[in-house]
């Protein structure tokens, strides 16, 4: 099967691949670029080097949790979620939870091993697969709309705008902003090294590329600023030894 799917009408049709299992990646996008298309990730998944994948799920989102939902219980957009024990985290204190996947195989892995058997739609360009108040939507993050999440009251971001292209990255603020109530928060974890010693990803994500990004829209906070292991084979074989790891929150400054 063919799909042929407008992701941005500034941006030319998306063809998905014809394998029903993996028919809701776009096989190369412009938006994407060539180094981060469907392909890239999907490899990843099929040949397990998922390093950020974290099996006790960040502690920064635990740390921070209060901070990030301001201890009411509300709607949280986890972009790029993989198979983050997070979105069970989420979705145990109560909050409605929206997990965005580009890669099948993330998805099965995340229910099996959570042990649930979701229910499977359709939601616009998205698979949407559901259990109570987790809701897993397989597709790209830059065909999410404000009208098919609600919009949400928070957002937890980690590894996810590090993974994309710097080229999409105002692209991406945009839809995050989009999709975010007013007066809404985003958690947004990233990492910064010198990029000039490894490409990405992850790529770097400077104090001042979040400033330019979200600074006009949102009031910024450093929570935290620590250095982390490099996870990423590719980063410990070309020295990057000093990795920070940055947590910052950044609440939507509409009322
Ligand atoms: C670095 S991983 C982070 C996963 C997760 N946030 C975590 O902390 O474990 C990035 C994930 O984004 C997914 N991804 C990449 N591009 C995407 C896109 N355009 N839309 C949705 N998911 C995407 C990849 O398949 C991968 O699982």
């Amino acid at each position: 099967m063919n799909v042929d799917v407008d992701l941005n009408r500034a941006e030319p049709a998306v063809q998905f691949v014809t394998s029903e299992k993996n028919k809701h990646l776009p096989e190369k996008t412009s938006i994407l670029g060539d180094r981060m298309e469907a392909s890239f990730w999907l490899a990843r998944w099929q040949e397990g080097r998922i390093g950020f994948h974290e099996a006790e799920g960040n502690d920064l989102l635990r740390k921070y949790l209060i901070r990030l939902t301001g201890g009411e219980t509300t709607s949280v957009l986890v972009p790029l979620c993989g198979k983050a024990v997070d979105l069970r985290l989420l979705a145990a204190a109560g909050h409605q939870v929206w997990g965005v996947e580009l890669v099948p195989l993330a998805a099965e892995a995340f229910f099996q091993e959570s042990g649930v058997t979701p229910e499977r739609d359709a939601l616009g360009p998205f698979e949407r697969l559901r259990t109570e108040n987790l809701t897993y939507l397989l597709g790209d993050v830059f065909a999410l709309t404000p009208e098919l999440l609600g919009p949400v009251g928070a957002i937890f971001d980690r590894a996810a705008l590090v993974a994309l292209e710097p080229s999409t990255r105002e692209r991406y603020v945009e839809v995050l902003s989009a999709c975010l109530a007013p007066g809404g928060r985003i958690l947004l974890v990233t990492f910064t090294y010198d990029q000039a010693l490894a490409p990405g990803p992850p790529f770097s994500v400077p104090r001042e590329e979040v400033q330019r990004l979200f600074g006009e829209r949102f009031e910024l906070t450093l929570l935290e600023e620590r250095p982390v292991e490099a996870q990423n084979p590719r980063l410990r074989e070309q020295d990057v030894t000093s990795i920070q790891e940055v947590a910052w929150l950044l609440r939507d400054l509409r009322s």
